[in-house]
């Protein structure tokens, strides 16, 4: 109401001056036909009391009635240009008595000198007209244009403003947002972070990605709707890059968020030994020799264990030590598949792998679970004969690798173990099918006497 008070008391008091000069002056004064510019002002008084009713009643009580927020600043604009306009083409031509087409011809002009000024004008009025029709995004959202990162506070007839993390507003012309290329991150929307961080070499993936997934999940305002991601970007010059992906609903909070997770895994680094690397350079000086010796000692206690092996002298089980191979699997990665040609044969040094067999209907099942100091892969490598199982690693596993080259030289030593392993492996055939229908065919195959055959020609023994 107070909006369109002191418009419609101008409006009056015009009138009445009208009114009363009208009465008063003589008809044939000629300043009698001037007093239509009085009443002019009088019915342009009156327009904006009336542009201010109508903007009123639409955009502050039907609008948010209707879309249940408040109506954006560019459509009070528009609306009160067009109706601006209306009202005084109707001035003009009923209180005036003047022709607007001809005032419009006349001025071609000067609409061309004003166009060419208001062309920027122009461009941002029309820009800001398909924000609104479009909708791109909306107040509240956070945007990212010109690699400033701001949340939306105002779309105006002429310009973007957005409030950046600093706390200051930054302003765009709205041309400028509709040619730039924009980045949005809508409120509420699950925005997806990428965060990196170094990890020492030393420390396996196994152990760092799901104690900085913990972490992660862990802070504040990270959403909880996804597990956060943690994998390995690359590797760099003093240590391993990962990445982090995590979500977050207000994209806003994403600095401060990096920010607690690197401090996070600073400490989830103190408490699990693990040292925070930085670029260096290390003269490494190994006492080669110690440290081999050492190792071969480990592998021959482990070989030792092995039931096949158990015959070997300390000489021979001290060879086939120095020989082998040490590997490191991840978990789920495949070790041999069913079907594929071996020659070598695996100790499980540490961790544990699954042996996976072909069922009747063709899918593999799991038939056994190996831990540290069994064994798998003898079959290929005493017989030649393709692997007869698929084994993966089911958790973080380092294997003993024995190749044919080691079998080989302990043969030609020594042919009479052939025969014992002829024998230890026929023994463990038949365990490890004791409960598995088995055809004649098959079970000439696990004779001693066939496997020993066969360990003969693949080792080309005499
Ligand atoms: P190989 O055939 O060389 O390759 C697959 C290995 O899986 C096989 O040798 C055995 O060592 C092992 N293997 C096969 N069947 C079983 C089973 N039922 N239980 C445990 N290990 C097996």
């Amino acid at each position: 109401m107070s909006r369109i008070r002191w418009p419609l008391s101008v409006c009056f008091i015009l009138l009445l001056v009208y009114a009363a000069l009208h009465l008063t002056l003589p008809e044939e004064a000629g300043i009698r036909l001037q007093l239509k510019y009085l009443l002019a002002a009088a019915f342009v008084a009156a327009s904006i009391a009336l542009a201010r009713g109508i903007n009123y009643l639409l955009l502050d009580v039907g609008f948010p009635k209707r879309k249940g927020r408040e109506a954006p600043a560019l459509l009070r604009f528009l609306l009160s240009i067009i109706i601006y306009s209306f009202l005084f083409v109707i001035i003009f031509h009923f209180v005036l008595r003047m022709e607007l087409s001809g005032v419009l011809a006349t001025s071609a002009v000067v609409s061309v000198i004003l166009g060419l000024a208001l062309q920027d004008t122009l461009q941002n009025l029309f820009a800001g007209v398909s924000f609104h029709i479009e909708q791109p995004f909306h107040i509240g959202d956070a945007i990212k244009v010109d690699n400033l990162v701001g949340r939306v506070e105002s779309v105006t007839w002429r310009t973007t403003a957005i409030r950046t993390n600093d706390n200051s507003i930054i302003i765009f012309p709205n041309s400028h947002v509709a040619r730039a290329h924009v980045e949005i991150f809508p409120y509420g929307n699950l925005n997806r972070r990428v965060l990196r961080f170094p990890a020492p070499y030393s420390a396996p993936p196994e152990k760092i990605i799901p104690l900085i997934r913990d972490a992660v999940q862990a802070v504040p305002n990270v959403s909880p709707e996804r597990t956060p991601v943690v994998r390995m970007h690359e590797f760099a010059d003093s240590s391993i890059t990962y990445e982090i992906l995590y979500w977050v609903k207000d994209y806003m909070w994403v600095p401060d968020m990096d920010a607690r997770i690197r401090e996070r895994i600073w400490y989830v680094y103190r408490r699990n030994n693990v040292e925070i690397p930085f670029p260096h350079r290390q003269l490494l000086y190994r006492p080669q020799h110690q440290g081999v010796e050492q190792q071969v000692r480990d592998y021959e206690a482990v070989i030792r264990r092995v039931e096949l092996f158990e015959l070997l002298t300390d000489e021979e089980t001290e060879m086939m030590a120095s020989g082998v191979g040490l590997h490191l699997y991840a978990p789920g990665e495949m070790i041999i598949r069913t079907g594929e040609a071996g020659d070598s044969m695996f100790v499980i040094y540490r961790g544990k792998a699954e042996v996976r067999l072909p069922s009747a209907n063709g899918d593999l099942q799991p038939v056994a679970v190996l831990g540290a100091g069994d064994f798998f892969g003898e079959m290929a490598l005493f017989t030649g004969a393709p692997r007869t199982a698929d084994v993966a690693a089911i958790e973080e596993v380092e294997l003993l690798e024995i190749r044919k080259g080691c079998i080989e030289n302990l043969l030609a030593r020594n042919e009479k173990l052939a025969e014992a392993f002829s024998n230890r492996i026929a023994e463990r055939q038949a365990r490890l099918a004791e409960h598995a229908a088995r055809t004649p065919e098959m079970e000439e195959q696990m004779q001693p006497r066939t496997i020993l055959r066969r360990i003969r020609q693949f080792f080309r023994m005499r």
